[in-house]
């Protein structure tokens, strides 16, 4: 008998524990939630193709609205950031821009949902995952990404254990509690207050996002099944493209190819491409500081430099805009000799824009648009694209401090002075695969990746080529 109660006091005592823990992350009791008590924001981009997408989103959302019968104030609320009035103009993207203005534009509900647009919410799924958490806590809940070691993008974070600390995967996207959205709206007000040095750099923003939560505000992501990529039947959330789907590819002869090299890297790193993307093409160009006719390279007599390349990337521009044999080309791509790309797959995301448009196009980084008046560019390594009347303005508008300017950020903050908005591709990346959460990159088809050291780019050459996954092989 005494071995039974103590059993059962043990039992009793860590049950206690559990609710104790459970409670002080806002989760156990069942809450009184409805439809209405969710703002849902989806980061969206003005780009026809993206705003377009977005839509899909806001169509679906709006049929089960219609389903469920929600009508009046009992409707939830959708915004896509790109057509929200009342945003400051950079950075939304970064998600703290959005909260120094929160309450000027977005009711105080309950809760706060963000997404990507290609997610796709199931509201009784969604809503029924709220009735266990308490919205007057720090709630903070997702589908939990890791890294499996410190990585670049990551600014090298979580040295002591990397695998620790998780990011939500904006794909299946997030919520938060209002306590949490109050308190990023008071500290957003006096920006030194806020103490927003670690996210100078804006490079993931859903990693950057997450760190602040847990430095500043005490609160980790609770990470939750019900928060999903590949869509099931528990799922109340999950992305719905893999890749996108407009059809045939572009014809090889509408895009053109600067790859940027100088001669230190002849021997190594072109070799690489050579063997690899440029088989892709007949519209490769070489540019060198070196005359190399094996290769061949042209020279623009810009001297090499060690640091940015900006004198030899505008003259790439400009030499393409200016010249006749470049008449009926649609789109540039700049890349560097070791950049690793497919440009198959290139050319089929390529079908989904048009090409008339004025369209900076790569993976979006930023410096200081946290802060919201800093400027996004597009991050060179994984390459960047522009179609052509938008190089034409680049060619007349834009001019390099110096040659050995960042290239990829002076583009941005000319871009940001002749108003064009970045396009971003979440295809496109600037790091190694590497790199990045092992997770993130498994379920998503890419594009390109960038760097050679400590890592084998014929083998990332060879993942780029392997088969886009049908949509629920993996279920
Ligand atoms: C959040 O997670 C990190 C691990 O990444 C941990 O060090 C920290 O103590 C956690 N914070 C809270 C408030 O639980
Ligand atoms: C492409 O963009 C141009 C320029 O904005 C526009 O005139 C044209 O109608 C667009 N084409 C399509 C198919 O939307």
């Amino acid at each position: 008998m005494a071995s039974f109660s103590n059993v059962s006091k043990f039992c009793l005592l860590a049950l206690t524990a559990l609710t104790t823990v459970l409670s002080a992350s806002g989760a156990g009791k069942q809450t009184d939630v409805t439809y209405k008590d969710i703002t849902f924001i989806v980061i969206s981009q003005p780009n026809t193709y993206h705003a377009n997408r977005a839509q899909l989103l806001k169509e679906d959302f709006e049929k089960q609205v219609k389903q469920l019968n929600l009508k009046g104030d009992d409707r939830p609320a959708l915004y896509l950031l790109h057509e929200t009035e009342g945003l400051p103009e950079l950075g939304a993207w970064t998600l703290f821009p959005v909260f120094s203005v929160f309450s000027n534009v977005f009711p105080s509900t309950p809760w706060v949902f963000f997404c990507e647009e290609e997610t796709r919410i199931k509201l009784p799924k969604l809503l029924n995952v709220l009735k266990g958490f308490d919205s007057s806590k720090d709630v903070f809940l997702g589908r939990g990404l890791h890294d499996s070691h410190i990585s670049i993008i990551h600014h090298f974070y979580g040295f002591e254990d990397p695998e620790a600390f998780a990011f939500p995967d904006l794909r299946a996207g997030f919520l938060i509690s209002r306590p949490l959205v109050n308190r990023l709206a008071e500290m957003m007000i006096d920006l030194s207050a806020a103490d927003l040095n670690s996210v100078d750099f804006n490079i993931d923003p859903k990693h950057e996002f997450a760190r602040y939560l847990s430095e500043k505000l005490a609160t980790n992501l609770t990470e939750l099944t019900e928060f999903c990529v590949l869509d099931s039947e528990d799922c109340a959330t999950y992305d719905n493209l893999r890749f996108p789907q407009c059809g045939a590819a572009i014809p090889d002869d509408d895009l053109s190819i600067a790859v940027k090299t100088c001669g230190k890297f002849h021997a190594d790193r072109v070799p690489v491409v050579k063997k690899t993307w440029d088989r892709e093409s007949r519209n490769i160009e070489y540019f060198s500081d070196v005359d190399d006719p094996s290769i061949p390279t042209i020279t623009l007599g810009i001297p090499n430099t060690e640091r940015g390349h900006c004198g030899k990337t505008m003259a790439i521009i400009r030499r393409a805009a200016e010249r006749k044999e470049f008449a009926g080309k649609k789109w540039l791509l700049i890349a560097d000799d070791d950049t690793i790309i497919s440009l198959h797959r290139l050319r089929l995301m390529l079908a989904c824009y048009n090409a008339s448009e004025e369209i900076a196009l790569g993976e979006r980084y930023g410096y200081m648009s946290a802060r919201g008046y800093g400027y996004d560019y597009i991050t060179g390594g994984g390459g960047m694209l522009f179609s052509w009347p938008l190089l034409e303005r680049l060619a007349k508008e834009c001019s390099c401090p110096s040659d050995d300017a960042p290239d990829d950020m002076i583009l941005g903050m000319c871009l940001k002075r002749i108003d064009v908005k970045i396009t971003h591709s979440p295809y496109i990346h600037q790091a190694r695969k590497e790199d990045y959460s092992e997770d993130f990159v498994k379920h998503r088809t890419h594009v390109s990746f960038h760097k050679h050291w400590d890592c084998d780019p014929l083998e990332t050459y060879k993942f780029l080529q392997t088969d886009v996954p049908s949509e629920h092989d993996e279920l």
